[in-house]
């Protein structure tokens, strides 16, 4: 392993050759074939630009921006990109965030604290939130209400039923993770307001190929892949309700440009409908001998390297850019689809309104199915079973799937008759777990005796098939010992 700290220098050509070799271990970012973690719009020297634009800004500190005005002028210009393309009018007003789950703690943060005058604040989120709102109703101890489902979407009359006096926020998704659906907007921001609640759309996952899914319109054009129109398989942007700014009732609103704007990790936007909404998201604070602090965001010091890239991405890509990845995006969700339909043995879990293909099992075991596809190049996301939802595998699908998604229905095929063959996990004989008993020597020999202390996770369906056996409360506590096992200084030998 290299040392960080070596005594002396060492020269740059060595040192990106041993970076070369750290990111040779990893996923493919690029490619088409890993549909979790990375956006990739497959546009040649987008890359090589964004990087650029970047070390423009590397060093340039967000903190101040009367000294660094042109970062300013970047936020603002991508705040206003966000807000035109999410039916922001001349009230709104927002500000540029490092990712999706610090846009949401803020607007968490916004609602609480704008009712000081509520002692125990809660926050209202259907079951199929992302967990950053657990986390944000965590860090900042708001009561967290989690309204059941109707089928995969938020439920508006339940949602209505969880709301008490002391509900500081309503959330939904547009859309969820999980499954890739849009919760019903227009109905619960109209409750929203008729309580007099924030409401916020969480679109920090599809709030950027939305609105071009919507423009694309309802016809699939007869694209250059084969299956790309299928009957069954819905296809994404038709039929989408309101979800945005437009809507009255939404107070505010996220999207993350790492995500389906294709800008390089560590960028999100948070917009309020007006100034007013946005206020109690400020951090203030002079009393202290140094400089006074005012901080719209968590991070105090912030580079502005992701900021510069994310604007020379928006401005190189372009709204027809966007559109045309838009399309291409729509046809590969509706190829994957459609190779899921077509195979015995899967199903699709949920319609492929947006740009998620969820397949569940119809007769093979999931995670078996989830190790095959890996070993055949297609790195997908298994999903733990929840609630009444079985597991399934995610497939987050952007626009350089269209290069590969023709080549997936025979692998799927393939996959499934490997799966079938191998058959389903047997777990081995395990103690009785639960939370508590967890400790870091029986998740030392645990990874051991599952064959993770090498390092080598290509084959994870027994870890996935204990870890979907296990209430939510051990699945946590296992997963956070593993990590902190993995996350040790590393040992230098001098
Ligand atoms: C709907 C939704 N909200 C929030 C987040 C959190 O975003 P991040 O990982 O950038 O913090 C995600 C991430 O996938 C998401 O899909």
């Amino acid at each position: 392993m290299t040392d960080a700290l070596p005594e002396k220098g060492v020269p740059g050509e060595q040192i990106l050759a041993e970076l070369r070799e750290l990111r040779a271990g990893d996923l493919p970012t690029h490619g088409g074939r890993l549909f979790a973690y990375v956006y990739d719009p497959a546009l040649d020297g987008l890359d090589e630009l964004a990087h650029a634009a970047h070390a423009t800004s590397a060093h340039v500190n967000g903190l101040d921006p009367t000294a660094f005005p042109s970062l300013l002028a970047m936020e603002n210009a991508l705040v206003a990109a966000a807000a035109r393309l999410l039916g922001g009018g001349p009230a709104t007003v927002g500000s540029v965030t490092s990712g999706g789950t610090e846009s949401l703690i803020l607007a968490v943060k916004a609602a609480r604290d704008a009712r000081p005058d509520i002692r125990s604040p809660r926050l209202v989120v259907p079951a199929s939130a992302h967990a950053a709102f657990a986390k944000a109703a965590h860090y900042l101890r708001v009561e967290l209400d989690v309204v059941p489902l109707s089928g995969l979407r938020a439920d508006p009359r339940a949602t209505a039923a969880a709301i008490t006096a002391d509900t500081v926020l309503i959330a939904a998704s547009a859309p969820s993770y999980a499954h890739g659906v849009v919760d019903p907007i227009p109905e619960i921001a109209a409750i929203a307001a008729e309580h007099g609640v924030r409401f916020h759309v969480d679109a920090c996952f599809g709030g950027w190929i939305l609105p071009y899914l919507r423009r694309l319109g309802p016809d699939l054009p007869v694209g250059d892949l084969p299956g790309a129109a299928v009957p069954g398989v819905a296809v994404p942007g038709r039929d989408l309700p309101d979800f945005d700014l437009s809507v009255p009732g939404v107070t505010s609103i996220s999207v993350d440009l790492h995500k389906y704007a294709y800008a390089p990790k560590g960028v999100s936007i948070l917009l309020h409908a007006s100034e007013e909404l946005r206020r109690p998201q400020y951090f203030a604070h002079a009393d202290w001998p140094g400089y006074t602090m005012i901080n719209p965001v968590i991070s105090s010091t912030r580079s502005g390297g992701p900021i510069a890239a994310a604007y020379a991405t928006l401005r190189s890509i372009g709204d027809t850019g966007y559109l045309a990845l838009a399309a291409k995006t729509r046809e590969s969700v509706t190829v994957l689809a459609a190779a899921v339909e077509a195979t015995e043995g899967v199903r699709l879990y949920a319609p492929t309104e947006t740009t998620v293909v969820c397949l569940a099992s119809d007769g093979v075991d999931l995670f078996v199915l989830a190790d095959e596809l890996a070993a055949r190049g297609w790195h997908t996301q298994p999903q733990m079973a929840h609630a009444d939802h079985p597991p399934t595998i995610h497939l987050t699908v952007t626009a350089a799937v269209h290069a590969t998604a023709a080549s997936f229905a025979p692998d799927l095929a393939e996959a499934v008759a490997a799966a079938r063959a191998r058959g389903p996990i047997q777990l081995p004989p395990l103690p009785p777990l639960t939370p508590e008993s967890v400790t870091p020597e029986l998740i030392a020999s645990l990874a051991e005796g599952l064959g993770l202390g090498a390092g080598d996770f290509t084959q994870m369906a027994t870890v996935n098939t204990i870890l979907n056996a296990a209430p939510p409360a051990l699945r946590e506590a296992l997963l956070t010992g593993f990590l902190s096992l993995l996350q040790r200084p590393t040992p230098v030998t001098r």
